[in-house]
C-alpha cells in the first residue's frame, strides 16, 4: 500500500524496519527463516523505495544499510581485511539491461558491448580466508560486512580449503572470498537423517552450511567435512597483478582453490542474459545449489572506474532465479506410519507447479512442526522446493483461512492398527508402539526388498500390500517362505510372475552379512553402518552378542547406534526372527575371525588373557580389546605385547615373566582401553 502522507510513510518505515530486523535475526542468528528469500527481498525493496522517497525518515541503522548480521555470541569477532560487500539484485531482464546501460554510460562506452564475468550465485554462506605468507591464518563469516565471526577451527576441517598455498608467488597477505556450500548429495543425506530422527530438515542449503560453520564444539564433524568452499574474489586484486575477474579466478585455481567451473566471460548483455537462462536450465544437474547468476564487470580497471557504494559494488549485480515457490491449498492432512512406527503428518495439496515440478504432498514432519506453523485443513499455504530438497510448507496465509477450521492434532490411535500412540518425553516423534502393526510391516518389507538390502526383484509395493493385507506375510522372514502355491492364491498373479518371484527369492537368499543387516531394518543401521558392523564382526552371532561398549567403540558407530543395535538383538523376538531367516535358507559368508581394526589405539598390539577378571567377562575383555584394534591370542609368546592377568593366573604369568612380556591387571587394561 502506498503511503498517503508523511505520517504513514514514517509508520511504514518503522514497521518494515522492525519486521526486517526480526527476519534478519531468525535468518542469520538462528538459521531458521520463516519467510522466503524472495519475500524478504520484497520487503527490503519496499523499505528502500520508501527511504528514497522520504529520506528524512531513513534511519542510519536501517536494515537497508546493513550487510548480513552482527557476529553472534560464542565466537570471537574479528575485522575483515576490507569490507565484505553484498550484491544488488536485478529482478528480471529489464533491470539487467538497465544495469548494463548505466555501466556503459558511466564508462562512456555507450556504443560498444562490455565484457562481463558471469558466475553462478552460490547458495551458501560467504566467508573470508586470510593467508599470511601462504599459511591459513583465519577464516571469518561475513557477519555485518566489516566484522565477522572467527570460525577458523571449523573451517580447517573443510577439505577444499587449502591450509597452505603452494605456488611460486603468493602475496604476503591474501584475503580470499568465496562461498561455503553444502553440496546437494550430503544435504539430501543430512535432511533424510534429520527427518528420520524427528528433527526438522533444513529449509535451504544455506542454513545447513551456515549452521555447520557456526558449531561451537564441532559436534557434527561429518557435516563440516561435507562442506565445500568455492572461491570467487580477493580483497586486493592489485596484489595479484592481474587485469580481470576471470584472471582472478584463474589465479585462485592455481593457488589450489575450487572455483565454479561454470564461470565464463560474456561480451554484451544479451550474451549475459543467455548465460543466465542456460544456467537456470542446467541448475538441477549441478552438484551444488545456486540461486541465480552474478554478473561482474570483467576488467578490473573498469570496476574501479564505476566504483562501490557503501553496501555493494556498482560494477556487479546478482540476477536471481525465479523463486521456487507457489501458493496452494491444503486439502487434507494424512497420517502415515513409517518403518519405525513414526507417525508422519503429510499435507495433501491441490497440485501446483513449483519450479517446474508438480507438488501435491508436503510433509509436516511432526506435531511440533504443525503447532509451529499452525497448518490446518482448508488453509492456503506457500510451498517451496528449497534447492531441490523435499517440498516444504513455508507458512500459512492467515487472511485466506476459511471460517471454522481447527488446529490439527496427531491421532491418539494408530491410523492403521488402532494401537494407542505414544510420544516419549523429550522426543518430537509420535509413534505407534505396535511392532506387528501392518503399516510398519509394509514399510519394513519394502525396505527389505530394496536394492541396498535383499534386492528382491518382483516384490513391489502393490504385492507387499496384498501379502500383508491377506495375512500371507505377517513378519519379515515370511517372505522367504513364499512358494508358488502361496503366490498362486494372490490376485493378479500369473503363473509366470509367481515363478519369477520364486526364482528371485532363491537368488536373494545368497546375500552378504551387510545386506542382511540392512534388510532387518534396525534403526540407524543404513548402508554405512551395516558395512562397518559386518567388517568388524564377520558373523551375525558375534555381532548379536556384542556389548554396547564394544559396538560404540567402532569408529563410525557411536553410542546411539550401538544402543539401537544392542537393543535390537537383545529382544528375543528379533533373535528368533534372524534365526528363522537362516532356517529359510538365507545365508552369507561367515569369516572365522573378526577383522582387526586398523586404526584403533591398540592396533598391532597382541594380548593374552589369563585368570579371573573381576569386572569384565573374559569375552567382554576380548571384544573391547578387539574393538580398539588389538588382537587376543591363547598363548604367551615373544610376540605378545601384554598379558592381562586376573586372579589365579597360573602358568601364563610365569611364561610372561620369562619372556619379559608386560603384565597388566584388570585396572591396567581398563586404563589403556580408555
Ligand atoms: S561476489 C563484491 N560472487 O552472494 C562482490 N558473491 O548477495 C561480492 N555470492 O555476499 C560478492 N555467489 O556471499 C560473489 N559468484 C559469486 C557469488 C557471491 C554467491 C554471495 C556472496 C554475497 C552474496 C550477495
Amino acid at each position: 500500500m502506498a503511503p498517503s502522507g508523511k505520517k504513514d510513510a514514517r509508520e511504514q518505515i518503522a514497521r518494515l524496519c522492525r519486521e526486517l530486523d526480526r527476519h534478519g535475526r531468525l535468518y542469520y542468528l538462528e538459521d531458521r527463516p520463516v519467510i522466503s528469500d524472495a519475500d524478504y527481498d520484497g520487503l527490503l525493496r519496499q523499505l528502500g523505495e520508501l527511504e528514497t522517497r522520504f529520506p528524512e525518515f531513513a534511519r542510519s541503522d536501517s536494515p537497508t544499510q546493513r550487510v548480513g548480521a552482527p557476529p553472534a555470541a560464542g565466537f570471537e569477532s574479528r575485522a575483515h581485511l576490507a569490507p565484505m560487500l553484498s550484491l544488488d539484485n536485478a529482478l528480471g531482464e529489464a533491470e539487467l539491461q538497465a544495469f548494463d546501460q548505466r555501466v556503459r554510460r558511466e564508462l562512456g562506452r555507450e556504443d560498444e558491448p562490455i565484457e562481463y564475468a558471469c558466475e553462478p550465485k552460490l547458495d551458501g554462506a560467504g566467508i573470508e580466508l586470510i593467508y599470511r605468507d601462504g599459511q591459513l591464518e583465519a577464516g571469518l563469516t561475513r557477519g555485518d560486512g566489516s566484522r565477522g565471526e572467527d570460525v577458523t577451527a571449523n573451517l580447517r576441517l573443510v577439505l577444499s580449503i587449502p591450509l597452505a598455498i603452494e605456488f611460486e608467488s603468493v602475496p604476503p597477505t591474501l584475503s580470499v572470498r568465496g562461498e561455503i556450500v553444502l553440496p546437494k548429495a550430503p544435504l539430501r543425506r543430512l535432511n533424510a537423517a534429520r527427518i528420520e530422527s524427528g528433527e526438522e530438515p533444513f529449509a535451504n542449503p544455506r542454513n545447513a552450511a551456515a549452521g555447520a560453520l557456526r558449531q561451537l564444539h564441532q559436534v557434527d564433524r561429518r557435516r563440516l567435512r561435507s562442506l565445500e568452499f568455492r572461491a570467487y574474489a580477493v580483497a586486493d586484486p592489485a596484489a595479484l597483478g592481474v587485469a580481470s575477474q576471470m584472471e582472478i579466478l584463474g589465479r585462485l585455481a592455481d593457488f589450489g582453490f575450487a572455483v565454479s567451473p561454470e564461470s565464463a566471460a560474456k561480451k554484451g548483455i544479451d550474451a549475459v542474459a543467455r548465460y543466465h537462462e542456460e544456467l537456470l536450465r542446467g541448475r538441477n544437474d549441478l552438484p551444488v545449489e545456486c540461486d541465480g547468476s552474478v554478473v561482474k564487470l570483467n576488467r578490473l580497471d573498469q570496476q574501479d572506474e564505476v566504483g562501490n557504494l557503501a553496501r555493494s559494488p556498482r560494477w556487479a549485480i546478482a540476477m536471481k532465479f525465479p523463486p521456487e515457490q507457489a501458493r496452494t491449498r491444503v486439502e487434507a492432512i494424512e497420517v502415515q506410519v513409517g518403518r519405525t512406527g513414526a507417525l508422519t503428518p503429510v499435507a495433501k495439496l491441490t497440485p501446483v507447479s513449483v519450479g517446474g515440478v508438480t507438488v501435491s504432498n508436503a510433509s509436516l514432519h511432526n506435531q511440533d512442526e504443525i503447532d509451529r506453523k499452525d497448518v490446518r485443513i482448508g488453509d492456503t499455504i506457500v510451498v517451496q522446493r528449497a534447492g531441490d530438497v523435499i517440498p516444504q510448507i513455508v507458512g500459512v496465509i492467515p487472511e485466506e483461512r476459511p471460517a471454522k477450521t481447527r488446529r490439527f492434532r496427531l491421532p491418539k490411535r494408530c491410523p492403521v492398527c488402532k494401537a494407542q500412540t505414544v510420544r516419549l518425553e523429550g522426543e518430537v516423534v509420535t509413534r505407534c508402539p505396535n511392532l506387528d502393526c501392518p503399516a510398519q510391516l509394509k514399510t519394513n518389507l519394502r525396505h527389505l526388498a530394496s536394492r541396498g538390502a535383499f534386492d528382491i526383484e518382483g516384490l513391489g509395493e502393490k504385492l507387499i500390500d496384498q501379502l500383508v493385507e491377506r495375512g500371507t506375510v505377517s513378519r519379515l522372514s515370511d517372505v522367504f517362505a513364499l512358494d508358488a502355491v502361496a503366490l498362486g492364491e494372490l490376485d493378479r498373479m500369473g503363473e509366470k510372475s509367481a515363478e519369477n518371484l520364486v526364482a528371485s527369492l532363491a537368488a536373494a537368499r545368497d546375500t552378504t552379512l551387510a545386506r542382511f543387516l540392512i534388510g532387518l531394518g534396525i534403526r540407524h543401521v543404513g548402508t554405512n553402518v551395516a558395512g562397518l558392523l559386518a567388517q568388524r564382526f564377520g558373523d551375525l552371532d558375534r555381532l548379536a552378542s556384542a556389548s554396547v561398549d564394544t559396538l560404540a567403540a567402532i569408529a563410525g558407530v557411536g553410542p546411539v547406534i550401538a544402543e539401537s543395535v544392542s537393543r535390537f538383538f537383545g529382544d528375543p523376538r528379533n533373535r528368533a526372527e534372524t534365526e528363522r531367516f537362516r532356517e529359510l535358507g538365507v545365508r552369507w559368508e561367515v569369516r572365522a575371525e573378526a577383522a582387526p581394526i586398523e586404526d584403533g589405539p591398540l592396533s598391532g598390539k597382541s594380548f593374552v588373557l589369563t585368570g579371573t577378571l573381576l569386572n569384565l567377562k573374559r569375552s567382554e575383555a576380548r571384544e573391547r580389546i578387539e574393538a580398539a584394534g588389538g588382537r587376543v591370542s591363547g598363548s604367551v609368546s615373544k610376540k605378545t605385547d601384554y598379558l592381562v592377568a586376573g586372579a589365579d593366573p597360573g602358568s601364563k604369568l610365569r611364561k610372561a615373566g620369562e619372556l619379559e612380556v608386560a603384565v597388566l591387571d584388570e585396572a591396567g587394561l581398563l586404563e589403556i582401553l580408555k
